[in-house]
């Protein structure tokens, strides 16, 4: 690993507690690309996503957990009005996602982070400022002492609804029908939120959505995604 200390400091999650692997092989090419791009679209620790240099009258997205960045990639691409903050705790994955970006010619619009989103949420997104959220494929932690690992917890799913803005959208995905029964049941109590599937639903999967990794793994082993869709309500 050629990041220097200070690098990883500032740009990677360096100490921080988090379950889920972090590190992990980065050849020298992704090295390099992280060293040209993070000190230019990464998010450190120290700044907020309004010191981003983004513009904060247009639309930001948030991706929790982008995993190798396809998924951002075809955000970038189709809504090309967005500007997209990419956060997640494995940094072999921040730096496939960092290439995936500059080659799609679209990274100038995003922000990434490889500081656990609950940490991004609390300290550096301030309250209203998302447009929307996308959650995908979250670790599904199945065994039942580990349910406290899940990403959606009753506080998570608070501190998610005061980062949007009103009328903006959480969508999620899992292969997993336990975990996406459980998220489903947490949002649905979310105060702010509003299932757009109705109490209890789950939302068509979107026709033009790209196939992530995990999605296509659960289709090979026999499960079809579950889809979510929540409104944050105009809260008076
Ligand atoms: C099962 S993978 C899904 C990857 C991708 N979204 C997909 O659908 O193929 C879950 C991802 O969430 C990331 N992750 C886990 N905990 C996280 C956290 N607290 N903050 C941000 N990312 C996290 C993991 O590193 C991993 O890349």
């Amino acid at each position: 690993m050629r990041l220097s200390r200070e690098f990883r400091q500032q740009y990677t999650q360096h100490e921080m507690r988090t379950h889920g692997r972090k590190n992990g092989f980065v050849t020298a090419g992704q090295e390099a690309r992280l060293l040209k791009w993070l000190p230019r679209i990464g998010l450190p620790k120290g700044r907020t996503l309004a010191e981003a240099g983004l513009d904060m009258q247009a639309p930001i997205v948030m991706e929790i957990g982008f995993g190798n960045g396809d998924f951002m990639v075809h955000l970038a691409q189709t809504r090309p009005d967005w500007q997209l903050l990419g956060v997640d705790i494995y940094l072999p994955g921040v730096a496939k996602a960092v290439g995936r970006l500059e080659d799609a010619g679209v990274i100038e619009r995003c922000r990434i982070s490889q500081l656990p989103a609950q940490y991004v949420l609390q300290y550096q997104v301030a309250e209203g400022q998302l447009d929307g959220i996308y959650i995908n494929h979250p670790d599904p932690w199945p065994k039942k002492r580990h349910h406290k690992r899940r990403l959606i917890q009753k506080d998570f799913a608070c501190l998610m609804v005061s980062r949007l803005k009103a009328g903006g959208f959480i969508r999620l995905a899992s292969d997993k029908p336990d975990l996406a029964d459980w998220m489903r049941d947490i949002l649905d109590m979310t105060p702010g939120l509003v299932n757009v599937a109705g109490d209890k639903g789950f939302v068509e999967r979107e026709p033009d959505r790209p196939w992530t990794k995990f999605e296509q793994r659960g289709i090979r082993e026999g499960r079809n995604s579950r889809f979510l869709h929540y409104i944050r309500k105009d809260i008076v």
